[in-house]
C-alpha cells in the first residue's frame, strides 16, 4: 500500500486558516422549520430506491420500524453524564416527517416502483402487495442516460437533445415541474443510479465556466450523474451522491454549491464490507497492532453486481473501496505497521444470490514481537436493506443542512460514505465511530449545545485538586 496520505496538519492549517474556530462555538444561525412537504427526486429506481421507498410506506403504514436509521431511531446526549438528558434526534433538531415526503424518480427503465421492487427482490410480498397503488404511482421520468458512462445497462426511457447542456435544463424542467405538481415546500435528490465508468477529474471539471462550456461542447469526461448534480445545484436542491461516481466531487460543481449555498455530500454509501472495514483498521490502529495483508471479495447478483462487473465501472467502486485502509491507517506516520499492506478487492458477480450478498475478508494481522494472526468475516447482508435507511437518512439531514443555510460540502455526513467528501485542503475522515462523533457534534453545535469531549476529569476527585 503506497503511503499517499496528504502533507502534515501545518500545511492544512494554514490553508483553513480564519476557518476553523467555527467547530467550537455554537452556531448562531437559526433553522428554519421542517414545514410542508419536502420532495424526494431519487435518480435511478433500482434495488436501493424502491427498498427505501416502500420501506418509508411501510413505516407510515406502521407495517415495520425504520432499523438502521439513526435520524429516526438514535438519541444525543446533551450535557454532562449526570445530567441523563438524551434526547431521540428527531425531537432535537427539526427534520421532515415521514408523512411529509413525497417521491418521484428518474429511470432509463421504464419500471414503475411496484415492478421495479418486484424485479429486485429484495422486499417480501407481506411489504410490496400492501402497497401496490402506491409503489404503481411512482413512474420514473425519462433519464438523462448514455450507455457509453453505464456498459451493461440497456435504457429505453431516455431523453434526447442536441447538447449535455439542453439535457440538463429538461431535468430543471422536471424538478420545477414535480415541486408544483406534488406541492412540495422543499426538494432533496439522491444518486441511487447505477455505477458510472471510472473518470478522473480534468480540466472540464476543474472551473464552473469550464465545465458548462463543456456541457455545451458535449466534453466526454461530463457524465450524466454530473448533469442531474448541475441541475439540482441551479434549482437550489441538495445532492447526495450515492454511488461511487465522481459526479458533485468536482471543484467545478462545488463552486457551484457554494455559489448556490446548496448542500452537497457524497460517495458511495458506506454499507456492508467497507463499513466493517472502517470499524475493524481503527481497532487495530488504537491498538498498534500491524497489518500485513487484507483480502476482500464478495458474490451478489443483482443489477448492481451486474454493472459492476463490467471493468471501468468495477474501477470506480475499486477506487472507492481500497481509499478506505490507506487513509484510516496512515501508513506514513506507522510505517512498521501499516507501510506493506497488500490489499485486494473483489467483486463477482453471482446471479443466484441476488441482492443478498456474501462478502468475506481475510485479514493477516501481527502482534507482539511481529507474531502473525488472522481475522475472517464472513457477512451475509443484504445490500439495499442496509441501504435504504442510508438514504432516508440523508434525505432528512441534507434538508435540515439546508434549512440550516449549511451550502457546499456536508463532511459531517460522511458518516454515510465509503468515500467521504472533505475541504481540498483535508484528509477525509473515514473511522465510523469519530464519523458518528462529528454527526452528532454538528448537530449539538447546530443547536447551540456543547460539544462532548469525552474528557470527564470533572467527575474525580484530582479534577478539584489541580
Ligand atoms: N446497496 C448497497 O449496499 C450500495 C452501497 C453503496 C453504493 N451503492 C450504489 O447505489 C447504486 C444503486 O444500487 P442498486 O442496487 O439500487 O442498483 P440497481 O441496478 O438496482 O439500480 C440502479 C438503477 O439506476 C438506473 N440508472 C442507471 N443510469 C441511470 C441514469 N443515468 N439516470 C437514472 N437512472 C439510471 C438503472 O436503470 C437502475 O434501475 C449503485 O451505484 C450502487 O453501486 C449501493
Amino acid at each position: 500500500m503506497a503511503p499517499k496520505q496528504r502533507p502534515a496538519n501545518r500545511r492544512v492549517t494554514r490553508s483553513l486558516k480564519g476557518k476553523r474556530p467555527v467547530s467550537v462555538k455554537p452556531a448562531q444561525r437559526a433553522v428554519a422549520p421542517a414545514s410542508g412537504k419536502l420532495g424526494v427526486m431519487l435518480v435511478g429506481l433500482g434495488a436501493v430506491a424502491t427498498t427505501f421507498i416502500a420501506g418509508v410506506e411501510n413505516v407510515r403504514r406502521g407495517n415495520g420500524r425504520p432499523i438502521g436509521s439513526l435520524a429516526e431511531l438514535g438519541t444525543v446526549r446533551l450535557g454532562r453524564r449526570t445530567e441523563g438528558r438524551a434526547p431521540r434526534l428527531r425531537k432535537f433538531v427539526p427534520l421532515a416527517r415521514l408523512d411529509d415526503l413525497v417521491f418521484t424518480a428518474w429511470d432509463p427503465i421504464p419500471d414503475d416502483a411496484y415492478k421495479s421492487a418486484k424485479v429486485a427482490g429484495v422486499l417480501e410480498p407481506q411489504h410490496i402487495e400492501p402497497i401496490a397503488d402506491f409503489l404503481k404511482s411512482v413512474v420514473p421520468m425519462p433519464a438523462v442516460f448514455d450507455q457509453q458512462y453505464v456498459k451493461r445497462l440497456h435504457g429505453t426511457n431516455v431523453k434526447q437533445g442536441a447538447t449535455k447542456r439542453e439535457l440538463a435544463e429538461q431535468l430543471r424542467e422536471d424538478i420545477r415541474a414535480f415541486k408544483e405538481r406534488a406541492r412540495c415546500d422543499r426538494l432533496v435528490m439522491i444518486w441511487c443510479a447505477s455505477t458510472e465508468v471510472f473518470i478522473s477529474p480534468g480540466p472540464a471539471h476543474r472551473t464552473l465556466k469550464a465545465f458548462e462550456r463543456g456541457m455545451d461542447q458535449n466534453h466526454p469526461a461530463i457524465a450524466p450523474s454530473m448533469l442531474y448534480a448541475w441541475a439540482a445545484l441551479r434549482e437550489n436542491v441538495p445532492f447526495a451522491n450515492g454511488a461511487p461516481n465522481l459526479t458533485v466531487d468536482t471543484p467545478a460543481l462545488q463552486e457551484l454549491a457554494r455559489e448556490r449555498h446548496v448542500p452537497i455530500a457524497g460517495k458511495d454509501f458506506k454499507t456492508g464490507q467497507t463499513m466493517m472495514k472502517t470499524v475493524i483498521s481503527p481497532m487495530l490502529k488504537a491498538r498498534m497492532l500491524g497489518l500485513s495483508g487484507w483480502y476482500s471479495t464478495n458474490i451478489l447478483g443483482n443489477r448492481d453486481g451486474e454493472v459492476l462487473d463490467d471493468p471501468e465501472s468495477f474501477k470506480t467502486k475499486e477506487e472507492s473501496k481500497l481509499g478506505v485502509l490507506e487513509h484510516i491507517l496512515q501508513p506514513s506516520l506507522y510505517p512498521e505497521l501499516y507501510g506493506k499492506v497488500y490489499h485486494k478487492v473483489r467483486i463477482n458477480y453471482y446471479p443466484p444470490r441476488g441482492d443478498n450478498k456474501e462478502g468475506w475478508d481475510n485479514i493477516d494481522i501481527f502482534g507482539w514481537l511481529g507474531y502473525p494472526m488472522q481475522i475472517k468475516v464472513d457477512f451475509l447482508c443484504r445490500d439495499s436493506i442496509l441501504a435504504a435507511p442510508i438514504v432516508l437518512d440523508l434525505v432528512l439531514f441534507m434538508d435540515l443542512a439546508q434549512r440550516a443555510k449549511l451550502g457546499g460540502i456536508q463532511e459531517w455526513l460522511s458518516f454515510y460514505f465509503k468515500s467521504p467528501m472533505a475541504a481540498p485542503a483535508l484528509n477525509a475522515e473515514h473511522d465510523l465511530f469519530i464519523q458518528h462523533t462529528k454527526l452528532k457534534n454538528t448537530l449539538r453545535w447546530l443547536m447551540g449545545e456543547q460539544q462532548i469531549t469525552h474528557l470527564g476529569v470533572e467527575y474525580y476527585d484530582y479534577y478539584e485538586k489541580a
